[in-house]
């Protein structure tokens, strides 16, 4: 089985190989910290050998609680940050983009809830949800965060004024800390289904856990295939496989050389609409991992050729602050090509018969010299398709070399002491009792 690729050779000019290799021992030790557990955050590296350490029982039994619940129409998963974007990220990069518009559909629609506040978002999902049979996935690994807590308490009033107490308990699953938290005291008192996240594993890196696992086997993802990329991708990883050889100590090494010449924006580029999550998620990741102590990388993203028609402008001639690091599909999953037409009054019979991811291809390749000419170093990451074995693969790569890349900044990757500024101040704002 191919493995997804990195090249770094469009960096190299802003950067040289030997200030990318002189990160070498830096890697090495941040390797090292990882793997002993010595490092800052270290009781939050479960994620490390998660892949794995999955098993068969365990898939199963997410399995079994998705076919049931894979019987509703709708499934609404409810959760904020690393408790819905690895979901949506997996969903919309696999599924059919317009799945919910198919007549003969084979899985449920995946609603999202209690990802921000916004009470018009909630009150048109309760009226598109009213008298409906529909499930439930509650997700927070604390249990308390405010967002996913609200919209809960609306749903299930809702789900039970729908089909009653009795029969919404039976679609409703919880997915929460063993032991701790509001959501884990509500869902044993209620009877609902659980399962558990484990103690050493942060949200940002909990998508191969239940938090990602039970909602994509309920979109009908083969997550047995996006577990098997990740575990391949552990190995490719691992402490023992040499620098040059190990994309994730690599890239990790690359972007901290690259920071340390003053380029303080990664922009993540996809040429493909369905991958717009992919760079959510790896924002939350590197973003909440890396920015503290008045450090770290900014991550960006960007959708393209979309959005060379809106940020192409400052990307090739704003301030010399940014890289681009662009996760290119090698092959899509369906072929269509330019249709010929006799009056070529648009004049484009130049392509046609050509494969319309030919074109695409061609402006891939035409932005990244632009944008190398125009002083934006390029990483790029190839994937051979976009599938559930590629896309975990990708998971863990980023994973791992995000860990890596912490540790060489000199910061715990595995907390978020910031997230909880504005909580304060909500908090005060609305005279939450102590
Ligand atoms: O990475 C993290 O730990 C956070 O961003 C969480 O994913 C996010 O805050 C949601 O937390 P919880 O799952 O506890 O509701």
């Amino acid at each position: 089985m191919k493995t997804i690729q990195l090249n770094i050779e469009k960096a190299l000019g802003v950067i040289t190989q030997t200030q990318v290799s002189a990160f070498e021992p830096k890697v090495k030790n941040a390797m090292e910290m990882l793997h002993k557990g010595t490092g800052k955050g270290s009781n939050f590296t479960g994620w490390l050998h998660l892949p794995s350490s999955i098993k068969e029982p365990e898939l199963a039994d997410i399995e079994k609680t998705a076919a049931k619940l894979r019987k509703c129409k709708v499934v609404v998963v409810i959760g904020i940050g690393g408790s819905y974007l690895g979901t949506k990220a997996v969903v919309d990069a696999i599924n059919h983009s317009f799945d919910w518009l198919q007549v003969k559909r084979d899985n449920p629609v995946l609603l999202y809830a209690g990802h921000h506040i916004s009470e018009d978002y909630l009150a048109e999902l309760c009226e598109t949800l009213d008298d409906k049979k529909f499930g439930i996935i509650n997700i927070s690994k604390s249990g308390t965060t405010t967002e996913p807590a609200i919209a809960f308490r609306i749903l299930k009033k809702l789900l039970e004024k729908n089909i009653g107490k009795r029969e919404a308990k039976e679609n409703i699953v919880a997915v929460t800390d063993k032991t701790r938290g509001a959501l884990r005291r509500l869902a044993d008192q209620k009877g609902y289904g659980t399962f558990d996240i484990p103690d050493n594993v942060g949200g940002r890196f909990s998508v191969l856990t239940p938090v990602g696992l039970l909602p994509l086997a309920v979109a009908g993802i083969n997550i047995r295939d996006l577990v098997k990329g990740a575990v391949d991708m552990e190995k490719a990883t691992g402490e023992n496989v040499p620098f040059a050889e190990n994309i994730a100590s690599v890239y990790a090494a690359t972007r901290n050389a690259l920071y340390e010449t003053g380029k303080k924006i990664e922009i993540l580029a996809n040429f493909h609409p369905k991958m717009h999550y992919v760079g959510e998620w790896w924002k939350q990741l590197y973003g909440e991992s890396e920015g503290k102590d008045g450090k770290g990388i900014f991550p960006a993203s960007v959708d393209l050729t979309t959005d060379l028609h809106s940020m192409g402008q400052w990307i090739q001639d704003g301030e010399r602050i940014i890289f681009e690091t662009v996760i290119s599909v090698e092959n899509p999953e369906h072929k269509i090509t330019v249709p010929t037409d006799k009056e070529d009054l648009d004049g484009l019979n130049y392509l046609k018969g050509k494969r319309v991811d030919r074109v695409n291809k061609k402006a891939e390749l035409g932005t990244q010299m632009a944008h190398v000419d125009g002083g934006v170093p390029n990483i790029k990451i190839t994937l051979p398709r976009l599938n559930a074995y590629y896309i975990g693969q990708l998971f863990y790569f980023f994973e791992k070399s995000c860990g890596i890349s912490g540790y060489i900044l000199g910061v715990n990757p595995f907390d978020q002491p910031g997230v909880e500024a504005y909580k304060k101040n909500m908090f005060k704002l609305l005279d939450k009792p102590e």
